[in-house]
């Protein structure tokens, strides 16, 4: 259904958590601390759905200031070099991943202590992790995030092929 989809093309992100939770994630209100978002579509009927349902498609945000995002970001996915998203369940064993409170840019996982370089397409630091998080490519609507494709490499979750093959 249509809350368990996997982001879309079109999907609008929305606050996941927080005072904000349920609202339009701004462009204009982020920064380099993180931001975790669902993104929000249409079902079939064309009723809006926020995509809460399935863990997989909870998402990292962040604003960095100019020249600080880069390779393997893939730059043409984010949003003027700056503002980038990547799917926010580490690719170890599932949990969510927060910030690094050490280092501004780098992400941690509590579970088992990886870590993650946000400012590098959320390569890996550290710990057990076998891959990068994954980006998910955005653009910018007035002072909305919207999806623009799904995921540029494989989420945890999506563990059989078939799953992974429908949506590249
Ligand atoms: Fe993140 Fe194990 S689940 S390091």
């Amino acid at each position: 259904t249509a809350d368990v989809a996997p982001p879309m093309k079109g999907d609008v992100l929305v606050h996941a958590e927080g005072p904000n939770q349920g609202q339009v994630v701004k462009a204009s209100e982020l920064s380099d601390k993180l931001v975790r978002a669902y993104p929000k579509g249409r079902d079939s009927k064309g009723t809006e759905v926020i995509r809460d349902k399935d863990p997989t498609n909870i998402l990292a945000v962040y604003k960095f200031a100019p020249g600080t995002l880069k390779e393997p970001t893939k730059l043409d996915a984010t949003i003027d070099a700056q503002i980038v998203a990547y799917g926010d369940r580490c690719t170890h064993a599932g949990c969510n991943v927060g910030d690094d409170p050490k280092t501004s840019g780098h992400m941690f996982c509590p579970c088992h202590s990886g870590q993650y370089d946000a400012t590098q397409g959320c390569r890996v630091l550290g710990g057990p992790p076998p891959a990068p998080l994954p980006q998910l490519p955005i653009k910018q609507e007035g002072d909305q995030l919207v999806v623009t494709g799904f995921f540029l490499s494989r989420p945890y979750g999506f563990n059989k092929e078939e799953d992974w093959e429908e949506y590249i």
